[in-house]
């Protein structure tokens, strides 16, 4: 029999691959572990209890907010605070960042970002939803309060990041920057078991995931591009929960794609809580992340905590693919005489 791998037991065994890590990264990621499980229990039962439905309210992007989406959101802010391993925190159903008090004098070196659940507009009809997160060592004076600068800086400076998928099972899959990982929660034992070791993405794969139903109000060369896709016989899978479209993108190979519309002129997904985490999972199994612009999604340097991106993900040949589409397609047209 195959011994088993925890998460915190694996968590620990890398933190040795730091030379000067205080073990504050290795609490993060296992306080993450915690609030994941804690979510997932919830996520299963939620058809049976009356957190359900729509909490009514919006949150500060103007989405709609699930009763879940709240739960998961306070779950992780309490696991974080509790342990007092980070110094702020910012998520995608608050408005600003929170400070978090420093506990015992630790002064936290770190900051982290999520989405607390992704897709979920899915929740009420059992459909897998998610939670993406990610950490990013802090800039300012680790002496004060945590500032804006601490969570606006690019995909490039993140330390760690990663997501939680509640599907048919549930998994954790994250990166220190050394490969990416996945863990499937057992549940007679409530760990999160190494399953999925060093994860690679293929060169290009079968599958692309868009919201065909905006063709329409895509440009152009994107439309050539969906078009291209089609003729190739690829087949269209759309979940509409990002960190599950991904997620078998990153197994199995192809391209997810979020562009600019008529109603996300910028995009739909956030920089910060979706595309950047996401982006540096993909790119660490040796894939490729960029927007319509064409430029690297981990080169961008956020605005706002909540500023959208448009995206292309995924294998790194079928990116490169995308790219030279956008390029053909965006030329001026010659004179035609
Ligand atoms: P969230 O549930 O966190 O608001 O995210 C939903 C996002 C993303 O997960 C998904 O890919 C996309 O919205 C779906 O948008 P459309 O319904 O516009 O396709
Ligand atoms: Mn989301
Ligand atoms: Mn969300």
């Amino acid at each position: 029999m195959n011994r088993i791998v925890t998460l915190d037991e694996f968590i620990i065994h890398r933190q040795k691959d730091f030379p000067f890590a205080s073990g504050e990264l290795t609490g993060l990621l296992r306080d993450i572990g915690v609030a994941a499980k804690i979510v997932n229990r919830e996520v299963n039962k939620a058809g049976l209890i009356n957190i359900l439905g729509v909490a009514g309210e919006e949150n500060s992007t103007g989405d709609t907010v699930q009763k879940l989406d709240l739960f998961a959101n306070d779950k992780l802010i309490d696991c974080l605070k509790n342990s007092g391993e980070c110094c702020g925190i910012a998520s995608e159903e608050n408005e600003h960042y929170i400070e978090m008090p420093a506990l015992e004098s630790k002064n936290s070196k770190y900051v982290v970002v999520f989405d607390p659940l992704d897709g979920s507009s899915n929740i009420d009809v059992n459909v897998s939803v998610g939670t993406i997160f990610g950490i990013y060592r802090r800039k300012s004076d680790s002496s004060g309060p945590c500032q804006l600068e601490d969570f606006l800086q690019k995909g490039t400076e993140l330390v760690a990041a990663g997501y939680v998928i509640y599907g048919t099972s549930t998994i954790l899959v994250y990166t220190t920057g050394r490969g990416v990982n996945g863990f499937t929660l057992d549940p007679s034992i409530g760990e999160f078991c190494l399953s999925h070791k060093d994860i690679k993405i293929p060169e290009r794969g079968s599958y692309y995931s868009v919201n065909q139903g905006y063709y329409l109000k895509f440009d152009v060369e994107m439309r050539r591009y969906i078009d291209h896709c089609s003729d190739l016989n690829l087949r269209l899978r759309y979940i509409g929960s990002m960190v599950s479209d991904v997620h078998r993108i990153l197994f199995q190979g192809g391209i997810f794609l979020y562009p600019n519309t008529r109603k996300y002129p910028q995009g739909k997904l956030r920089l910060l809580y979706e595309c950047n985490p996401l982006a540096y999972v993909v790119e660490q199994a040796g894939g490729k992340a960029i927007n319509c612009q064409l430029n690297r999604i981990l080169d961008i340097k956020p605005k706002t905590l909540h500023e959208r991106q448009t995206i292309a993900i995924g294998s790194p040949a079928m990116v490169d693919e995308m790219k030279a589409f956008v390029e053909r397609y965006s030329m001026p047209m010659p004179f035609e005489g």
